[in-house]
């Protein structure tokens, strides 16, 4: 900057001469018009608009001029600084605005387009029929129990009347964890205080030891459900898996009789298939129940129909009008003395069944292999049931 004029002699001050504002204001409002973007108008002011500009330099040198000449300096460069500055505002409003149009058009969201949806995982059917089974039962007042699945033999067998000699343990198909007399820490859960010395482990070959589990655990009355998964040494085919479901019930109270369990069978295939499907009582023979039945329901889709009718054939049932579910009884005394419960006073009933076979006939599933794979186009068609 010139020293201030101090003698008033009328100095020339170059900056200040009227044609080299103008000049600088036409090469600012050019340079403004040719700004192609934001960033091409910041560096337009920077050098046209900013300290360092023409015009901020010029205003600068107003001072050296003499006072007579400053207002006049000072009205043109004023005029010319506030044209380049609404130059830039005007600019800059338009490549704003330019810029928005473009990033709207660019960024557009097509809020028609197919959504990419994770697909929903749905429960197994098994976990879901298990489930309202169980929930049929806890409407009645009973309790879910449950048990392991390494279970003692003690617990499996001998406390449900199966002796080592009996021929009903041989006919289970059981795979062995620990032989007799290994001991039976190394199952989890099944080391516990009543699976008795020497007792060998087995994967439980269904699920009625947990009425025992349940006895030992309880004062009768005792209303338990047990559903759970049982394992047998069979190969998978279409009518067989090595592992599957059972459903065990268990009442032990004062005054129970068959027809409690008649009454309560009735009711839990009514609940499940409909209303007026009865059920019917098979002699039969269980260790654990005396006496004891094979259970079967009214077919549920010909209602008998099928019976001696070849017009009508019936695939659910075999044109049979019934269908098996599972074995029932009265609780053995001996089941009950072993659970410390007096058969004097107290009388029960059981029952058990599989919800596989459940699963295949309920919702014409005609191989077993289908439900241990784990395709989803298997379970899909079930729906989400939570
Ligand atoms: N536990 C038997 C089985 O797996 C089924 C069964 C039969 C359970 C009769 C019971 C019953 O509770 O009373 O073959």
């Amino acid at each position: 900057m010139s020293a201030p004029n101090k003698s008033y002699d009328p100095v020339e001050v170059e900056a200040l001469k009227p044609e080299a504002v103008e000049r600088a204001r036409e090469d600012a409002l050019e340079a403004i018009a040719g700004a192609g973007d934001l960033e091409a108008l910041h560096e337009v002011r920077i050098a046209h608009a900013g300290d360092r500009s023409p015009l901020a330099l010029a205003n600068r040198e107003i001072g050296a001029l003499p006072p007579k000449a400053r207002a006049d300096a000072g009205k043109r460069v004023g005029r010319a600084r506030g044209e380049v500055n609404k130059a830039l505002a005007t600019r800059l409003a338009e490549l704003e605005a330019e810029r928005d149009e473009r990033v709207l058009v660019e960024e557009a969201v097509d809020v028609t387009l197919p959504a990419r949806r994770a697909p929903l995982g749905a429960r197994h059917p098994l976990t879901t029929l298990m489930e309202r089974i169980e929930d049929v039962f806890v409407a009645m007042g009973y309790e879910v129990a449950e048990g392991p699945e390494a279970e003692a033999e003690w617990f499996n067998f001998d406390a449900l009347n199966i002796a080592p000699d009996h021929p009903a343990r041989s006919e289970h198909d059981t795979f062995f964890l620990h032989a007799p007399g290994a001991g039976a820490e190394g199952a989890e859960g099944a080391a516990d205080a009543a699976d008795g010395p020497g007792s060998g482990v087995v994967l439980r070959t269904h699920t009625s030891p947990v009425q025992i589990r349940s006895l030992l655990d309880r004062e009768p009355p005792v209303y338990v459900v047990c559903p759970g998964r049982v394992f047998r040494t069979d190969e998978l085919d279409a009518t067989h898996t090595p592992v599957f479901h059972q459903v065990e019930l268990l009442a032990v109270d004062e005054g129970l009789t068959m027809a409690d369990l008649r009454g309560t069978l009735d009711h839990m295939v009514g609940a499940l298939f409909g209303a007026d499907i009865r059920t019917r009582l098979r002699p039969n023979y269980f260790p654990f129940t005396e006496p004891s039945a094979e259970m079967d329901m009214v077919c549920y889709v010909c209602r008998g129909d099928s019976v001696g009718n070849p017009d009508r054939p019936c695939r659910t049932c075999s044109s049979e009008g019934w269908i098996e579910l599972g074995g029932c009884g009265m609780v053995n005394p001996r089941v009950l003395t072993a659970c410390g419960v007096d058969p004097e006073r107290y009388s029960g009933f059981a029952f058990g069944f599989g919800i596989e076979r459940m699963l295949m006939f309920r919702h014409n599933v005609e191989d077993m292999r289908d439900m241990v794979e784990g395709d989803v186009r298997f379970t899909r068609p079930f729906g989400t049931e939570i």
